[in-house]
């Protein structure tokens, strides 16, 4: 080998050790297509970058505050997330932007297609005991979206407008998705309102198929370009946009003028493969493009609240980046080393056993979780009460319908029906077979609110847990916008001692 050859391959191994060292946004800044917006809940996405990931809000008392990497260009510091949130329950209030151009996400305001549930209209934010993971072994926590959470900044400054170029990539979770409208990720309208064809161009994920859909049931990777989920060319059909089933995918969609492309892999090993590589959709008004430079998360660009999904890590870039630097960022996403975290603690109930559930609320404390018909309320039980009102009290351990991690109360003396939310009422209701019923009835457990016993979370809407309220059955979020959520006695009226006896 010459030695001018051999200075090249050293120096391009050089480059290669440097950028797999380097986080997503090193890789970005150096293919020339730098990111303008960084957003993690799990990890730096610089390789300097040493600020705050993230805002915690306490709903207990409206305390807040900022969790950093434990180290620079390192992960979250789950372990001071977790003494701020012992006993209380905590959401996601800001998600810091990396970048420096202080593009943050908060909670969303209301759009042109829907209001949120809170008072303003704003949408929900999102409760990190819903996605909990660890990377490379250190515990940290995703965006979990329930129908109705959004994040959104509409004065987002150096993102693309009009018919800019940008790159996006989005770690999400393939698993939980929904077929509402729009799990998003990216540029959008900065009115909260639907302006027209081109205004959008975020990263969509979900088996929603009105617009565009690939091979399969999906969940597919789409990408929101505003009035359609775009898969391909046109709104319709992509056959090589495949389903997708890994639990941790990379999901990437840029764009340029007359051009854009969607590609896609796991999360956890592996390349990206390309989904769609191509021209702009002939209808009118997606070329040019009209891109406003709002950032979504969870949403559609008109504030649509219907989608579900979990977003780990994401960016936007300035610039259309080459494949080639999305395949390092694949790698060092990959190197991150994404795992499930523990969904259900403290003590879980054997799945298979008969259970009781009494109320540790002081002056409630011989009241059991029961029915009564399809109504989920507390009953005062002893063990000489009737056999009939002993079964109405009396809960079958189910491994979660919708998650092995969590699990399902199936009544005694109903078998085939289940406690499941509605309105996020509790009730007892026939398994239906549904993905949505699955989910209403799969609940997590945790350590009680009040140090006693156990605290019962629905897999779904995890800022909400198992509460009595005047004797009746809720899924109720600390200070939540509904009376049921109201704040006083929470942490007592959701701890429960689990056991098998009255
Ligand atoms: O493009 C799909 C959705 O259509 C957008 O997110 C929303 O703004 C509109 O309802
Ligand atoms: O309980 C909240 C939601 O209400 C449930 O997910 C759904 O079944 C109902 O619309």
């Amino acid at each position: 080998m010459s030695s001018s050859r051999s200075l090249r391959s050293a120096a391009k191994a050089l480059v290669a050790a440097t950028l797999a060292a380097a986080g997503p946004c090193d890789i970005y800044a150096a293919d020339g297509a730098p990111c303008v917006a960084a957003h993690s809940t799990t990890r730096a996405l610089y390789n300097s970058f040493n600020s705050a990931l993230y805002q915690l809000t306490r709903n207990s008392d409206g305390a807040t505050t900022d969790i950093f990497p434990l180290t620079t260009g390192g992960v979250a510091n789950a372990a001071a997330h977790d003494s701020f949130c012992n006993g209380a329950t905590c959401l996601f209030s800001i998600i810091y932007d990396q970048s420096g151009r202080g593009n943050h996400l908060t909670r969303a305001p209301p759009g042109g297609a829907a209001s949120g549930p809170n008072p303003g209209g704003y949408d929900d934010i999102a409760a990190p005991l819903g996605a909990p993971v660890t990377l490379n072994g250190n515990k940290a926590y995703g965006v979990f979206v329930s129908p109705g959470t959004g994040y959104r900044n509409n004065e987002a400054s150096g993102t693309a407008t009009g018919d800019e170029p940008q790159g996006m990539y989005a770690v999400i979770d393939g698993t939980h998705y929904n077929d509402g409208c729009c799990f998003d990720y990216g540029n959008a309208e900065t009115s909260s309102h639907d302006t027209g064809n081109g205004h959008m161009e975020a990263i969509s994920f979900g088996n929603i198929d009105v617009w565009g859909s690939g091979s399969g049931d999906g969940p597919w990777i789409m990408a929101d370009l505003e009035n359609g989920l775009f898969t391909g060319e046109n709104v319709k059909y992509n056959g090589n946009d495949p389903t997708i089933t890994d639990r941790f995918v990379t999901a990437v969609v840029k764009g340029e003028p007359s051009h854009w492309a969607i590609r896609g892999g796991n999360a956890t090993s592996g390349d990206l493969s390309t989904f769609y590589d191509g021209v702009r959709p002939d209808a009118n008004g997606y070329n040019p493009m009209s891109k406003e430079g709002a950032i979504i998360l969870g949403i559609g660009g008109d504030n649509s609240i219907g989608a579900q999904g979990t977003f780990y890590e994401g960016v936007m870039t300035s610039g259309y980046p080459s494949d080639s630097a999305d395949d390092l960022v694949q790698a060092n996403v990959v190197a991150a080393g994404y795992a499930i975290g523990a969904l259900s603690t403290g003590d879980k109930p054997s799945v298979g056993s008969s259970v009781t559930v009494r109320a540790t609320t002081p002056g409630y404390t011989n009241r059991f979780l029961a029915h009564n018909g399809s109504v989920v309320n507390t009953q005062i039980l002893t063990s000489s009460s009737s056999s009939a009102d002993r079964a109405a009290g009396t809960w079958i351990v189910r491994s979660g319908l919708a998650n092995d991690q969590c699990f399902s109360f199936e009544s005694s003396d109903t078998p085939g029906s289940f406690i499941r939310h509605s309105g996020f009422k509790l009730l007892l209701n026939a398994n239906d077979g549904s993905k949505l019923f699955h989910e209403d009835a799969t609940f997590c457990t945790q350590p009680g609110l009040n140090g006693q016993g156990s605290s019962v979370r629905s897999w779904s809407y995890p800022a909400r847990y198992f509460r009595h309220y005047y004797n009746v059955g809720y899924a109720a979020s600390q200070g939540g916008p509904n009376d049921f959520d109201n704040a006083a006695s929470y942490a007592n009226d959701v701890s429960w001692i689990v056991s098998n006896s009255f």
